[in-house]
């Protein structure tokens, strides 16, 4: 399966050039099975985003985590009332790309929040969770130069924001060093 196989390269350690909205794609397909009875999803992708460039398995397994959160934050039953948005934005000043997770679960209440990134900590049933994922994803986004926030409000919902630096367009490269 072509989607799974973007998220499973972990003996490839380099960069590319990466289309985030490919990568927010293929995390619904592997999510649809969690998403169906729970929630529509909404994609809000600027005409012109950029590309970033850093490992995509590795970006893959950010997104994928940030939206099964989502997923598992919102009870079974009413996917006409719940909605996961999911927005990537240009910010040509910063030279930055943004990528927000947004969803209308349960929210985090702040003593909670003060600890979602910490490695382990997890308010899920013993065996739902590691506690794991936030922590490695916040650790895998601050290796490509970006940075992992997260706003909620309790009883209305939560977004998760990716910062990352936008990749150089290649048709503004300058060509030097030609003989
Ligand atoms: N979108 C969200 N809405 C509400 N709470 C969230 C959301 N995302 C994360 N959390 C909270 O942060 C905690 C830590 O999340 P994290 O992804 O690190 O671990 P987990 O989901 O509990 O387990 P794992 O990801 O290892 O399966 C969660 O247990 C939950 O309390
Ligand atoms: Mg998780």
């Amino acid at each position: 399966m072509r989607d799974v196989q973007l998220f499973s390269r972990p003996s490839d350690e380099g960069a590319s050039r990466v289309d985030v909205r490919r990568l927010l794609d293929a995390s619904v397909n592997i999510a649809a099975e969690q998403l169906r009875g729970r929630a529509r999803v909404v994609k809000v992708y600027d005409g012109e985003v950029g590309c970033v460039e850093v490992n995509e398995s590795r970006l893959g397994q950010v997104l994928l985590n940030l939206l099964l959160n989502a997923v598992q934050a919102i009870p079974e039953g009413d996917p006409s009332r719940h909605e996961i948005r999911l927005a990537v934005r240009d910010d040509p000043v910063a030279l930055a790309l943004t990528i927000e997770v947004s969803d209308t679960g349960v929210g985090i209440p702040a003593n909670v929040l003060a600890h979602v990134f910490e490695p382990f900590f997890t308010t899920k049933p013993m065996g739902a969770g590691t506690g794991l994922g936030l922590s490695i994803a916040h650790g895998l986004v601050m290796g490509m130069g970006g940075s992992l926030g997260v706003t909620s409000e309790p009883g209305r919902g939560t977004t998760f924001v990716v910062r990352l630096p936008v990749a150089p367009d290649p048709s503004r490269r300058s060509v030097t060093g030609r003989p």
